[in-house]
């Protein structure tokens, strides 16, 4: 069944993202001991890959519209989309988002946290703190009788109000048996927007936000989504279901470290 073109997932589906979302999460829980000063992201590319493919899943981003690696490995500036190279090293205070996408099953799990290499300073942590809290806040608003753009609207507000700005050229997206499905789920916007959040809907939310002005740029990989100012950039993301009583995050941590971040 669709609203709006909206796949409304059945009830025995939960379970099968629940399973996707867990190893995407489980992914990103093993990165927590992993990610230090001296890494590459290719290296933390390939321990992704291994784990995935031993837990009999498959990297979705590997070969999708000819994305070369299994991660996405987005490191300061950059914002989004970023490609594992041998070539970038973290160095001690570098923030880095990685995002998971594993299919179990035939079902996509969907998931991205942010890391830092070493020790990380408050103006960037203040940052991380804020676009996580920004992921909460819009999962709150994802419940039946809310509309869709009640999110953006969350988010965008918090954002803000920390005098962030809130990027408009990516979105979260419905997801399931497909990686990329309607909605787009942008993480601005007014509120009473967009169709109403009915159960059984599933997608993600996750807000990219910059410490300096929203403007992107892709560089000439036709990947690797960068500030125009240079400024810094977090991203989290998570995949949800929408429930009759609110909804279900099925890429949760198995450990707690959905905020990977030592308090400073
Ligand atoms: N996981 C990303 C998302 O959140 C998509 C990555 S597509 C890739 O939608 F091709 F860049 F890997
Ligand atoms: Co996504
Ligand atoms: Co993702």
């Amino acid at each position: 069944m669709k609203s709006n073109n909206i796949p409304i997932n059945k009830k025995e589906d939960f379970f099968k993202m629940r399973n996707a979302g867990h190893l995407a999460a489980k992914i990103l829980d093993n990165l927590f001991d992993l990610i230090e000063p001296g890494i590459s992201t290719l290296e933390i590319n390939d321990y992704c890959h291994s784990l995935i493919i031993k837990n009999k899943a498959i990297p979705a981003p590997l070969n999708y519209k000819g994305f070369p690696k299994s991660v996405c490995t987005s490191v300061n500036h950059v914002v989004c989309h970023g490609i594992p190279s041998e070539n970038k090293i973290l160095n001690n205070g570098d923030i880095i988002n990685v995002d998971v996408t594993v299919i179990l099953d035939g079902w996509y799990g969907d998931s991205s946290r942010m890391y830092v290499a070493g020790k990380v300073n408050k103006k960037n942590y203040d940052l991380l703190k804020t676009t996580y809290e920004c992921l909460l806040i819009g999962i709150e608003e994802a419940k039946p009788g809310k509309h869709l753009s009640d999110i953006g609207f969350k988010i965008q507000e918090h954002a803000e109000s920390k005098n962030y700005s809130v990027v408009r050229d990516f979105c979260g997206h419905g997801i399931g048996k497909e990686f990329h499905t309607p909605p787009s789920v942008l993480h601005y916007g007014n509120v009473g927007d967009g169709p109403e959040l009915l159960p059984g809907m599933f997608f993600t939310i996750e807000p990219m936000i910059n410490l300096g002005d929203w403007k992107v740029k892709i560089l000439k990989d036709g990947w690797t989504a960068v500030t125009k100012d240079k400024s810094y950039s977090a991203q989290f993301e998570h995949t949800i279901g929408i429930t009759e009583s609110g909804n279900e995050i099925f890429t949760l941590s198995q450990n707690n470290t959905d905020f990977p971040i030592k308090e400073i």
